[in-house]
């Protein structure tokens, strides 16, 4: 969103959405952890002193020292197990991969391979699907397998030595975080009434999908994740139960979030990227 780096035909909607000559937000940022310090009158779901973690979404606005949220907004209790470095970094990756999960009907039993499985989403879905029952399928780089395999993908497959897609191996759901498994390259690796979740789509993939589903059993899914304050609930049950937690990477003091924003651009990170703000009260 700060550089309006943008799925391939979303460049000309994401400005007029998102700013045309500059964000429309000026602070960045959509996901957050810390400590309710006020409440407005009325407000009975939160008190003073809770440790909660939020996701502002398209909202934004997280890159503060302080944020005001509704009530009823993607807005949660803290897992007791986490620190707010790990609660902050449930939002993106989480809810985004529970999101494409339910829209591609998970089901137990099912193979599932996730492509870019050390990145942010990849490293949720993983240990989503996982959870879910599924026999899990990881590609990424030789430096990220032992990662991938410890958040518990059954397979892992190595990016630079095997294309999953000339491998033989068929899958009921195939998540794609990266941007290299269209439909176009991967059909051949998705199951009959298989489906293909793409997290990171362009429009000619978002275009193509009534056809697929016109012509064939199998179905392509994409198009933003929703933001549910009931998703943050479910993630946090599970982090406090030990069947979900948060990959951290790295951590920046506030003052060097531009560093912060150079590393994740490099599209390496494993798993997220934190900010970390001092506070004195
Ligand atoms: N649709 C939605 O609502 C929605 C929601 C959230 C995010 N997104 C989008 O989803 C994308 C993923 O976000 P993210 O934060 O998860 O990304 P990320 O963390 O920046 O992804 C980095 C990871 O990608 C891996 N990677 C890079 N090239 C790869 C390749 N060719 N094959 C397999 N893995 C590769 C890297 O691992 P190696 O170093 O091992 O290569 C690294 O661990 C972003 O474009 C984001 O905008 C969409």
């Amino acid at each position: 969103m700060r550089s309006l780096d943008m799925p391939v035909g979303f460049g000309l909607i994401s400005r007029l959405v998102l700013g045309v000559f500059r964000p429309r937000k000026s602070i960045l940022g959509t996901e957050l952890a810390g400590e309710v310090v006020s409440v407005g009158k009325g407000v009975s779901k939160f008190k003073v002193g809770d440790q909660v973690f939020a996701f502002s979404g398209a909202g934004m606005g997280c890159y503060a020292e302080y944020k005001c949220m509704p009530e009823d907004g993607a807005l949660a209790l803290k897992p007791t197990n986490l620190t707010y470095d790990e609660a902050a970094a449930i939002s993106f990756g989480g809810t985004t991969a529970l999101d494409f999960f339910r829209r591609g009907k998970l089901q137990r039993g099912e193979r599932v391979l996730v492509n870019g499985a050390s990145g942010g989403v990849g490293t949720a879905a993983v240990q989503l699907a996982k959870h879910f029952g599924a026999d899990v399928t990881g590609v990424c780089s030789t430096a990220n397998v032992e990662l991938v395999r410890s958040l518990g993908a059954t397979h892992v497959i190595d990016y630079t030595k095997e294309d999953f897609t000339r491998n033989g191996e068929t899958y009921d759901v195939i998540v794609d975080t990266v941007g290299t498994a269209p439909f176009s390259r991967c059909k051949g690796s998705l199951k009959e009434r298989g489906r293909l979740l793409l997290v990171l789509g362009g429009l000619p993939d978002m275009l193509q999908i009534p056809w697929v589903a016109i012509t064939g059993s199998r179905r392509v899914i994409a198009g933003p994740a929703a933001e549910r304050a009931e998703d943050l609930r479910f993630l946090a049950e599970l982090a406090q139960a030990g069947e979900f937690r948060p990959v951290i990477d790295r951590r920046y003091p506030f003052e060097q979030i531009a560093e912060a924003h150079s590393y994740v651009d490099t599209g390496r990170k494993r798993g997220n990227v934190i900010i970390t703000l001092k506070h004195d009260h």
